[in-house]
């Protein structure tokens, strides 16, 4: 089989290094990809939302599947372009795709399959939200600019006057995905993420994992792309896993659905965890980065065997995935300034001690090669990632790669899978 992975982050690598490991497959392509493909794979220098192009370059080389790793090109209609092109592709339609990309379409599908998620009203403007905002009670809220912002487009508030400034900034600063808004209740508890494949039909709910969406240890400072992540996160217990499966996972599949939107891919969500139970903060439509790299650490069973029983909707006839029982964490390692502004092209060293270790994956994300040297290329440099026989151990095993590793503004949390403990010592 020929496979093509679109993408160029860590979950793109952990894709690519996973699908290299399966005896079914005889070349992969990386489009656009980074230094850590290039080393499984073959990178190619195309944009990864140049639809055309990317159409184009599946035709000519006979691929065989298509893996599409980020929300831009599942908006831009990747997949349905390719399937026009007769060409297989693993995630969801333009259409479907607007469970991540527009927040009002998710909340609205949301409230009609009465899956549990924050109170919430959908504006069609700015001037609409705020004299919402003026009329209510002075009560902590969250405001989201409607479509895809990067991560940046939700603001949490703690007062009404934070949330009109909240208000403001989306309709100044993120254009079309800001028109419109929704304003909604905001939640209290731990964050967890629960990702599924599904056929439309048939939906196989992969262990929990927990990421670090704050830049700094504790929790503390700007929000990032995430800073590590671990799987699996005791916090969900099994019972509260069947729970999220039958009250979240199966009503939104089944509401899709009958939406006309039949989902196939990756059905991320981002829940909210509290004493008095769970809620659906946000749907993303494919792996989590870096989520991906601690989850398919830990997965036995072949992923293309998984890809392209989900593409075929024959999810059903796939035997159960097989897991490694071992906990496995990811660090991040980032540049000097993420995630604010950064400079890229610093060498980066020992990469060759950190991937000796045993039980140990660096996972590439802004990374490039310039004149035969591994040089920095992001904000996310790497994902360090391990197995270990405990958290504690996968842990200590990361951070023993990390410390190997070394370039001019390295920095990483300290902390990354500590909340596993505070859960399990519950
Ligand atoms: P979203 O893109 O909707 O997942 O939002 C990104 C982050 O904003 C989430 O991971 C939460 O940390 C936070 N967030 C979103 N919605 C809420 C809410 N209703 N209450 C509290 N925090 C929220
Ligand atoms: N780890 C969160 C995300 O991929 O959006």
């Amino acid at each position: 089989m020929r496979v093509m992975i679109v993408g160029s982050g860590g979950r793109e690598h952990a894709l690519a290094w996973k699908v290299a490991r399966s005896p079914r497959v005889e070349r992969i392509w990386v489009a656009p990809g980074n230094a850590g493909t290039a080393a499984e794979a073959e990178n190619v220098a195309l944009a990864d939302d140049d639809v055309p192009a990317l159409v184009r370059f599946a035709r000519e080389n006979q691929v065989d599947l298509v893996v599409v790793g980020p929300e831009a090109p599942l908006a831009a209609g990747l997949v349905d372009a390719l399937a026009e092109a007769k060409i297989r592709a693993f995630g969801p339609t333009r259409l479907a795709a607007e469970l991540e990309a527009s927040k009002v379409f998710c909340k609205n599908l949301l409230r009609h399959a009465d899956v549990p998620t924050a109170e919430f009203r959908a504006f069609r403007d700015a001037a609409s939200a705020s004299a919402y905002l003026a009329e209510r009670e002075d009560m902590p809220v969250v405001v989201k600019a409607d479509g895809l912002a990067a991560g940046k487009g939700v603001i949490v508030c703690s007062t009404k006057a934070e949330a009109l400034e909240a208000v403001e900034r989306i309709a100044a600063e993120f254009g079309p995905a800001g028109k419109q808004l929704v304003i909604e209740e905001r939640l209290f508890g731990e964050e967890a993420s629960v990702l599924a494949i599904t056929d439309g039909r048939t939906i196989v709910t992969l262990p929990a994992a927990q990421d670090h969406k704050a830049a700094y240890d504790g929790d503390r400072g700007p929000n990032t792309g995430g800073m590590g992540a671990y799987s699996p996160a005791p916090l969900v217990t099994p019972e509260l896993l069947r729970t999220v499966e039958e009250r979240i996972l199966v009503p939104t599949v089944h509401q899709m659905k009958r939406s006309r939107r039949p989902f196939r891919g990756v059905l991320y969500a981002g829940l909210m965890i509290n004493k008095h139970g769970v809620k659906v903060l946000e749907y993303n439509v494919r792996f989590g980065d870096p989520e991906c790299q601690p989850l398919l650490m830990r997965l036995q069973s072949d992923l293309v065997d998984v890809l392209e029983a989900t593409v075929d909707g024959r999810l059903e006839e796939l035997p159960p995935l097989a897991w490694d029982p071992r906990p496995a964490v990811c660090v991040v390692m980032a540049s000097e300034g993420y995630p604010g502004p950064y400079q890229k092209g610093k060498a980066i060293r020992g990469l060759e001690q950190a991937a000796a270790l045993p039980d140990v994956k660096v996972f590439h994300a802004g990374t490039a090669v310039k004149d035969g040297q591994v040089v920095t290329n992001g904000g996310r440099v790497l994902g360090v990632t391990a197995l270990g026989n405990s958290i504690a151990q996968a842990k200590l095993q990361a951070y023993t790669a990390v410390k190997q590793i070394r370039w001019d503004g390295a920095w990483c949390r300290k902390d990354i899978s500590d909340k596993a403990h505070a859960a399990l010592s519950k």
